[in-house]
Parts: C-alpha cells; sequence; structure tokens
C-alpha cells in the first residue's frame, strides 16, 4: 500500500530551508510611444505582481502542503528585502534572514507590455562571506528544532559554508535534501539525497547515451560523495531514485501540463516534508512525484496542497 500521512502529522513536521531566495517581480503596463530619449518602447506601468521565488518559494512549498517551515538566508538592507519578509509572513512562514548591508535582495524584475517581455532586470551580487558566517549559530540553533534539512541553492553564493551546515545536521541525525547547482557537488558530500534534474546532472556526469550508463555514472557519483541517495527529476519521464539498494523509477503522473517552472523546488519540498515526518526516501519519492505532477497543471509558481496531494 502506497505510504500516506496525516494533516496532523504534517501539521507537526518543521522543514529549515536554507539557499538563494529571490523575489520574481512583474510589472505590467501600456506601450504607446517610442522613447524620445533612446529607441527604446516606453512602458507606463499599471499593474505589479509579485512572487516568491528560489528557496522562498520552496519555503512556501512546504508551508503550502501545511508542514512548517522556516527559512534561512541572506538578505540586503533594501526594499526587496522588507517585501520579502512581509510576504514570507503574510504565508505563514518562519524568517532568519541576514543582513549584508552590500547585498542586493536577489530581484528578478520583469518588464511586460503588449503581452509580452521587454527585459528582464536582476539585481543581485556576491554574499560577503563574513555575513554568511556569522549565520552558522542562527543555523544550529534553528536546526536542532527542525526534523529536516532543505537546502535549495541557485548558485546565487548564499550556500558557501554548506559543507559545514550539513555535517552539524547530519551529526544531529537530520535529514538532508540539496537541490544542487553548478559543477562542484563534492560540496554536498554526506547529504541525505541529493535532486538534480536532467540537465543539471548531465552537468556533472556527462550526457548519458543509455540508461545502464546513466545508472552505472549516477551511483558513481554517489557512492563518491558519500550521499545516501540521488534523485534524478527527468520531467515528462518521471523521476529516479538511486540508492544502496539500486534503482527505482516512477512515471510521470500530470495529467495536464500547463506551467512546468517551479516543478522542482515542489519536488524537494514535499520530500523533505514527507522525510520530516519519518517517511523514508522510497516511500516519499511516489508522493513528491505526484506532486510534480499537480503542479506542473497550474498556472504560475505554485504550492500544492495536502488535500490535493492526498484526496
Ligand atoms: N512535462 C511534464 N510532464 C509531467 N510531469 C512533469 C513535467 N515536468 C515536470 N514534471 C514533474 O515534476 C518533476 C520535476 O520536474 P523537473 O525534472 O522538470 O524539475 P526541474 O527542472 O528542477 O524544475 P524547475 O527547475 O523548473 O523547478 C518531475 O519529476 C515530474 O514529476
Ligand atoms: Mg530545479
Amino acid at each position: 500500500m502506497a505510504a500516506t500521512v496525516d494533516r496532523n502529522t504534517l501539521a507537526e513536521a518543521r522543514v529549515l530551508v536554507v539557499g538563494d531566495a529571490m523575489l520574481d517581480r512583474y510589472w505590467f503596463g501600456a506601450v504607446e510611444r517610442i522613447s524620445p530619449e533612446a529607441p527604446v518602447p516606453v512602458v507606463r506601468v499599471n499593474r505589479e505582481e509579485e512572487r516568491l521565488g528560489g528557496a522562498a518559494n520552496v519555503a512556501l512549498n512546504v508551508k503550502t502542503l501545511s508542514a512548517q517551515a522556516t527559512l534561512l538566508t541572506v538578505v540586503g538592507n533594501d526594499e526587496p528585502a522588507r517585501r520579502l519578509r512581509q510576504l514570507l509572513e503574510q504565508q505563514g512562514v518562519s524568517t532568519l534572514l541576514g543582513e549584508d548591508p552590500q547585498l542586493y535582495t536577489i530581484v528578478k524584475l520583469r518588464v511586460i507590455g503588449r503581452s509580452q517581455q521587454l527585459i528582464r532586470i536582476d539585481f543581485e551580487n556576491q554574499p560577503d562571506h563574513e555575513v554568511l558566517a556569522g549565520m552558522l549559530g542562527d543555523y544550529e540553533s534553528a536546526m536542532a528544532s527542525h526534523q529536516a534539512v532543505l537546502f535549495s541553492d541557485y548558485g546565487k553564493g548564499g550556500l558557501t559554508h554548506i559543507p559545514r551546515m550539513i555535517e552539524l545536521a547530519r551529526g544531529a541525525g537530520k535529514p538532508v535534501l540539496v537541490d544542487p547547482k553548478g559543477h562542484d557537488y563534492g560540496r554536498y558530500a554526506g547529504a541525505t539525497v541529493i535532486t538534480p534534474n536532467r540537465a543539471e546532472l548531465a552537468q556533472v556526469i556527462g550526457p548519458w547515451g543509455s540508461e545502464a550508463e546513466l545508472h552505472e555514472r549516477a551511483q558513481a557519483l554517489r557512492e563518491r560523495l558519500g550521499i545516501e541517495a540521488l534523485l534524478l527529476t527527468r520531467s515528462e519521464e518521471g523521476m529516479s531514485l538511486f540508492d544502496a539498494q539500486g534503482h527505482v523509477q516512477v512515471p510521470a503522473q500530470a495529467r495536464e501540463v500547463f506551467d512546468v517552472t517551479g516543478a522542482g523546488d515542489t519536488v524537494i519540498a514535499t520530500l523533505a516534508a514527507m522525510l520530516a515526518c519519518g517517511m523514508t526516501l522510497r516511500e516519499a519519492m511516489p508522493i513528491a512525484n505526484r506532486a510534480g505532477g499537480i503542479v506542473v497543471g497550474k498556472f504560475g509558481t505554485a504550492g500544492v496542497t495536502y488535500e490535493e496531494l492526498f484526496a
């Protein structure tokens, strides 16, 4: 029988999310003329939308499932940081925001005119190592009161101290989940599970020509990193779990696909919430896959509710 969890148990489950948080902004407007200053359209903004992105969206996904989430991240001393905090608190996500005064809080601003994206403007720069090191104390005490730790790496520099953080969490016996980025997976050594998508994994083990080649290289990577499991998310092909017992695969569950952005965030958030309830990875995987299948049927980065997942 498929694993399940009751709502009250899930409501007690606490996931600490650590990583690169972002604010996704959308400015919609009318384009009526070309600028006299340069050959570019002038957009008169008449509507604004904001969404939590990156690690903040992962934390929101944990909360949407009705589990508890705390987000630990670095922000600047700026308006987007205050907005990020406000949006998280409105959603019931607890916040531990370290402040780096020289940092731009990460914002991805899209300007949309005539139903078309005209430009995307990114605010981001590298956070300061000392500020990040100063957050380790907060990390350690928060970690003690959560049942699972989830690292959401978007490659923005917020996870400089991840090897130490993984060591602390594993030392305390907590499951550690990582959504990885980049070439250097050595920094995730010792984690419980990493959840790359196909492109991310191919960057590290090279493109595979067959399932047999994938299995061999995925297992070699898993052993080299000393991690319990590698969960490969495969979009329309579902997902594959590689662990010490071997390999299990589940097919994609989506009935209709409208918007695939953020599916990876939903998958790892669901997996973390299930591990926080005491499930094994093999029990949690089909549930996370179901969550991915549900979220791609919705517009915008959204989460999946307990009712949708276990109906
Ligand atoms: N086109 C699709 N059809 C069916 N299911 C899908 C599709 N895309 C994603 N999914 C579901 O969502 C899961 C995660 O998707 P994917 O592998 O694309 O993650 P991702 O690339 O990290 O996503 P993102 O980075 O956009 O959040 C898949 O394992 C599957 O369950
Ligand atoms: Mg992803």
